[in-house]
């Protein structure tokens, strides 16, 4: 697909991940939030990270993405709504500097699997600090389409708990994205696309548009939904 449609794709996504606004207040309330640094790595457009910053005057905050399209996205809403946020465009796994509130949701890949990355996150967490995890798991035996889509790396809940553990990980918060949650996040993730179609039903990209939005839907309901898990987890040492 062209730039003009990528770069629409997940315009009516609030963030890239099944997460509802109360979800998102409770778990920055357990990050106890104050005036370090966060970081924020694989942020996309990093809507999460613009909310503690908001909500924590003194942070200093930071998002590293390599996708240019969400960072440019964070720049505009940053300065929208006043707030001193910097996104750096970086290879989250390469960042260096430890801090003392660290979150990685939905971006574990970006260190290869779920229990490397929450080994690789002991060394981005100052010893005292706090880390926000969003990962998937399979809350249910998945098809072998789901297997497919998803790759041989997840996990279930108790054998993430299990690599968290291992990886020197206490959990502070455990809470799980429910059905309007990911049901939300799916047709948000299809909606600017839909409406795009919708206007433009004979444009010559239309057909793949269409195709790209049948197949989501089709995968969804009848191989992932209700067997792909995302839990939220606020770990400390
Ligand atoms: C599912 S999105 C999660 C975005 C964000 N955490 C959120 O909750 O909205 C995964 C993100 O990882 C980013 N990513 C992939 N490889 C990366 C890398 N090597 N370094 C930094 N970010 C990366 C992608 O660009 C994407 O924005």
């Amino acid at each position: 697909m062209d730039d003009e449609l990528n770069a629409l794709r997940r315009t009516r996504m609030r963030w890239n991940t099944p997460l509802s606004e109360p979800h998102a207040e409770l778990l920055l309330d357990r990050m106890a939030l104050d005036d370090g640094h966060l970081v924020d790595l694989g942020c996309g457009w990093g809507e999460l990270l613009l909310r503690a910053a908001a909500r924590a005057p003194g942070l200093r905050a930071t998002g590293v993405d390599t996708d240019r399209t969400g960072l440019d996205r964070g720049r505009a809403a940053a300065g929208s709504r006043g707030l001193t946020v910097e996104f750096a465009e970086a290879d989250a796994a390469a960042w260096a500097v430890p801090a003392e509130r660290v979150f990685c949701i939905g971006s574990a890949h970006v260190f290869g699997s779920t229990k490397d990355a929450l080994a690789a996150l002991t060394r981005a967490v100052r010893p005292s600090g706090r880390l926000l995890y969003g990962d998937g798991f399979w809350a249910a035996p998945p098809n072998p389409a789901a297997r497919e889509i998803f790759g041989p790396d997840l996990l279930t809940l108790p054998d993430l708990l299990d690599a968290a553990a291992a990886a020197g990980w206490r959990v502070l918060h455990l809470s799980t994205a429910d059905q309007l949650e990911w049901d939300d996040f799916e047709s948000t993730s299809r909606a600017a696309w839909a409406e795009w179609l919708a206007a433009h039903p004979a444009d010559p990209r239309a057909a793949a548009v269409r195709d790209w939005l049948d197949r989501r839907l089709r995968e969804y309901v009848r191989d992932y939904r209700g067997v792909l898990g995302f839990t939220y987890l606020v770990l400390g040492r």
